[in-house]
């Protein structure tokens, strides 16, 4: 007898891109040079090469998605140049005497990066609980059971805003006395062995804590604070920043740059001095952020979170700024003392 054929493995969901229509509108025309510094699956790119972009550079952090785009990247010839690399060091893959029309950075993590479990972003999926975007340095496993237990407090409270940040650092230094946590089910069991369940349509209690510790891993504050700053350097005058962040702490950070660089730096305050009345580097456009329409909502559920804001660059020279200005949460970085 013919054995059964084995079915396929199922596809990986493929990434759809947020908010894209407001944001082709919002830069339209689409010319010159742009660098997409979140590449991911390529959906913002394909959409500016589409439009009218002359070349796009492509940045991600993840090797993978590199692989995933050769299928169709070759459409694109010299158009297209893909670069493994930090957006906050896009200076580098970027000419010196080339200001750029346009930079797009679509924050945080893809839906592939979620999707696979071997990557360990998930509390939903069993895998090791690696969490790095690059796949290189310390990984969540390092943190989770190396930090002390006011470290991983900080880190849950500041990065993820978790009020029950200290019961949880608590439950985790007691669980992994007796063996370390390896998976990501296993974390997710601690975490929500401290928290009430989750009502009907709210979002499942580890994902805060889940996200806190993808932050520090990957140190997203840092690079959208250094980002922010390489992208004022590398645009000409009238080039377009657009910024789309998933959650409440990355878009104050964007609002304040936008409205400090805009001329809109307010007074100061202890923890956030008065910034010099300096020309403005940026104007905004439009002034509030944009969020996703119903629309886009009945298509892409994931995207409830997400806001846009776009600015366009002046001739003002760059500057430095501060990152208290901007309300950047403190650098914690534990898991710098030593691997496992
Ligand atoms: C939300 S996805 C972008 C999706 C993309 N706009 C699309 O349409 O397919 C974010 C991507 O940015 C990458 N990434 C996150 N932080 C980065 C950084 N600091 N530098 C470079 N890439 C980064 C992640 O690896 C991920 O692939």
């Amino acid at each position: 007898m013919v054995p059964a054929p084995t079915p396929p493995a199922p596809a990986p969901v493929p990434h759809v891109p947020v908010l894209l229509r407001p944001l082709m509108k919002a830069a339209a025309p689409v010319t010159g040079v742009w660098l997409d510094g979140t590449f991911g699956a390529g959906g913002y790119t394909r959409a500016l090469l589409d439009a009218g972009a002359e070349q796009v550079i492509a940045l991600d952090r993840d090797p993978m998605v590199f692989e995933m785009a050769r299928a169709w990247a070759g459409d694109y010839g010299e158009r297209l140049v893909l670069r493994q690399g930090l957006f906050s060091q896009m200076d580098e893959h970027v000419a010196e005497d080339v200001g750029l029309d346009g930079v797009v950075l679509d924050l945080g993590v893809s839906s592939m990066q979620l999707d696979q479990s071997e990557r360990g972003f998930s509390f939903m999926r069993e895998g090791p609980l690696d969490m790095r975007m690059s796949g290189e340095g310390p990984d969540a496993a390092d943190l989770v059971n190396r930090a002390s237990e006011a470290e991983l407090a900080d880190i849950l409270y500041f990065y993820g805003e978790e009020r029950a940040a200290r019961r949880i650092a608590r439950a985790i230094v007691t669980a992994r006395s007796d063996a370390p946590l390896e998976t990501t089910l296993q974390l997710a069991a601690v975490v929500e062995s401290c928290l009430p369940r989750a009502r009907p349509g709210q979002a499942r209690p580890a994902t805060r804590s889940f996200q806190a510790l993808r932050i520090a891993v990957n140190r997203e504050y840092e690079e959208l604070f250094q980002g922010l700053m390489a992208a004022e350097r590398v645009l000409k005058p009238g080039g377009v920043l657009a910024v789309v962040t998933f959650h409440s702490l990355e878009d104050r950070m964007v609002k304040r740059f936008f409205a400090l660089r805009a001329g809109q730096g307010g007074g100061g305050s202890r923890h956030a001095p008065e910034e010099q009345a300096e020309p403005a580097g940026f104007t905004l456009d439009p002034r509030k952020a944009i969020k996703p329409d119903a629309a886009e909502l009945a298509e892409n559920p994931r995207a409830r979170s997400a806001r846009l804001r776009i600015a366009r660059r002046t001739d003002a020279p760059a500057r430095p700024v501060d990152p208290r200005a901007i309300a950047m949460p403190p650098v914690l970085r534990p898991a710098e003392r030593g691997g496992r």
